[in-house]
């Protein structure tokens, strides 16, 4: 009888250990993605015209979207596909897609901090550089509920 209990105290915390690590690999992805709505906060409002246009702070932003898109391609480890998670299923079974959005979306990024040199060169492509990236991304990737 304490042979049996020893063993399933052992498997208790074999589990909990299994599943402090991916709750660990989801939360680390969560915040990677706060780290993006961040930067989209900033610029959010002066898209809408709410705050004045800031060169600087779009070019931050932008900044740090592509640092993080970057860091993206590593907060999808396969044990963080199950638990308190948004991501679907399918976000593990197509990495390839997966990493190859998180690559555009550092390009694109990348590329608007040479681009976006004014108001209207930053009205014409933020809009488009969220929806075609971040949203579409969720589209595919994210359970609805969110
Ligand atoms: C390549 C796919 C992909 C891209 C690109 C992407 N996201 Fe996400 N995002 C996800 C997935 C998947 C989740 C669900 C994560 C989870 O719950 O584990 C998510 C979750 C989020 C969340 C909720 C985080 C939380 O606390 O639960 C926010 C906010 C977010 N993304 C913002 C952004 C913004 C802003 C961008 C663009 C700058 C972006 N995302 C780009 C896939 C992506």
């Amino acid at each position: 009888m304490l042979r049996v209990v020893a063993v399933l105290a052992a498997l208790a915390v074999g589990a909990t250990a299994v599943y402090a690590q991916n709750a660990g690999a989801i939360a680390q992805r969560q915040a990677t993605m706060k780290e993006f709505a961040e930067a989209t906060k900033v610029v959010g409002p002066m898209m809408k015209g709410e705050v004045p246009f800031d060169l600087a702070k779009v070019q931050a932003s932008l900044k740090v979207i592509e640092t993080t898109a970057i860091k993206g391609k590593s907060v999808f480890p396969d044990d963080s596909k199950v638990g308190d998670t948004y991501a679907l299923p399918a976000a593990f079974e197509n990495k390839a897609d997966l990493f190859a959005r998180f690559d555009k979306l550092a390009a694109e990024a990348k590329a608007a901090q040479a681009s976006m040199k004014d108001e209207a060169s930053f009205k014409a492509s933020m809009g488009k550089l969220i929806s075609g990236n971040c949203i579409s991304c969720h589209k595919q990737y994210q359970k609805p509920s969110q």
